[in-house]
């Protein structure tokens, strides 16, 4: 028999209230999906004046009595704006955010791979009982086009002229020439990004992700970069004869199985006066402090969940960081563990990213 429960109808009102709002997010992050897949936002900005949905649904061939609907969500969540007349329209600030991949700000690529995100629920109970995740290829394609979208916006504004040269020589020395390798690559847009202002480097990405490792050859063949190329470490590993002067990780460590074993094989490529950038997720040591000083700590637990831990847990004895799980204290001394002897945090704002140079 159950137990009778007895509430405070105010607490069990607000409490409701708390936890409906997170179903609404959760729903209208759907709808920002299919505003960004179908084209809406887009549309919205370009027309530069606000629109009736029977305007906006012409413009992309739509079903007007959908498009409403859609943008009444969209309005009531205040996503988009609506004037007295029903007209539909974007804020500068949403331009940037939902239409303008140009923009640091830009933040599709999340949303863009939200389907499979989400789809994943279905294989999570059998991981809660085994304990073994899923890698990034089990998101599929459009997983790999959604961390791409996710990266490279802010990458292609701040890779180049703000973070190479926070690290010390390095860009002299990649202007000289020199051997670079960027590992858990992804779709490779840092390594063509470099590869294409650092003619005499050349830059090798590896990633274990067939469907990242696709995306990124396609790129190379339409980027018309010479200097780089693309590599799964199973097959063709980081060779260890400290011969790599720069290496990178963005994001990926603590997505990693064997995190530890992987910083050994990067101290045995890197070169003795080598430089390791390591860009991942700002964290604290602690799940409190991550709770009371991370506004989007329920967000990057969930997705950790989802994805990263999961990832981290794809073999059976995986170490499953997790988002949260690589602190600059973890990194630091998991870093001095694999044998590197110098670590300084760079002086470099990004909304969720930490970074670090790394030396022998
Ligand atoms: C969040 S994504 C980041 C991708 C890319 N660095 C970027 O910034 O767009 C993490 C990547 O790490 C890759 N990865 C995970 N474990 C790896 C390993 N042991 N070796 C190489 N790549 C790995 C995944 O396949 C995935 O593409």
């Amino acid at each position: 028999m159950s137990q009778a429960i007895t509430t405070d109808p105010d607490k069990l009102k607000m409490f409701s209230f708390q936890v409906f709002t997170k179903l609404e997010g959760a729903v209208t992050a759907g709808m920002i999906h299919l505003g960004d897949r179908l084209g809406l936002y887009e549309a919205m900005k370009g027309a530069g004046v606000p629109l009736t949905t029977h305007q906006l649904a012409a413009a992309l061939q739509l079903h007007e009595r959908w498009v409403r609907e859609w943008a009444y969500n969209q309005a009531a969540a205040r996503i988009i704006e609506c004037d007295a007349e029903e007209r539909f329209s974007l804020s500068p600030e949403a331009a940037a955010v939902l239409a303008s991949p140009e923009h640091p700000a830009y933040g599709m690529g999340m949303f863009h791979r939200l389907p499979q995100t989400m789809a994943t629920l279905d294989d999570m109970p059998e991981s809660f009982r085994t304990g073994v995740g899923y890698n990034y290829d089990s998101h599929g394609c459009a997983g790999a086009i959604g961390i791409e979208r996710s990266f490279e916006p802010w990458n292609k504004s701040f890779l180049l002229p703000v973070v190479l040269p926070a690290l010390d020589g390095v860009v002299q020395r990649l202007a000289d020439g020199a051997r670079v390798a960027d590992v858990g690559c992804g779709a490779g847009g840092a390594v063509l990004l470099m590869a294409g202002a650092f003619p005499k480097s050349t830059f090798a990405g590896y990633d274990i992700s067939q469907h990242a490792l696709d995306r990124a050859a396609t790129k190379l063949a339409e980027s018309g970069v010479a200097n780089a190329s693309f590599h799964d470490p199973r097959i063709d590993p980081l060779e260890s004869d400290h011969s790599v002067d720069f290496i990178t990780t963005f994001d990926c460590i603590h997505d990693m199985t064997h995190p530890q074993q992987m910083m050994e094989a990067l101290r045995a490529a890197i070169a003795p006066d080598g430089t390791w950038l390591l860009v991942d997720i700002k964290a604290h040591d602690t799940f409190m402090e991550n709770a009371r000083k991370n506004p989007m700590a329920p967000l990057m637990y969930g997705i950790s969940v989802l994805s990263c831990m999961s990832s981290a847990m794809s073999a059976p004895d995986g170490a499953g960081l997790g988002t949260l799980g690589f602190s600059e204290n973890t990194a630091r001394q998991m870093a001095a563990n694999a044998g590197f002897t110098r670590f300084r945090k760079l002086d470099i704002e990004h909304s969720v990213n930490a970074f670090y140079e790394v030396r022998p």
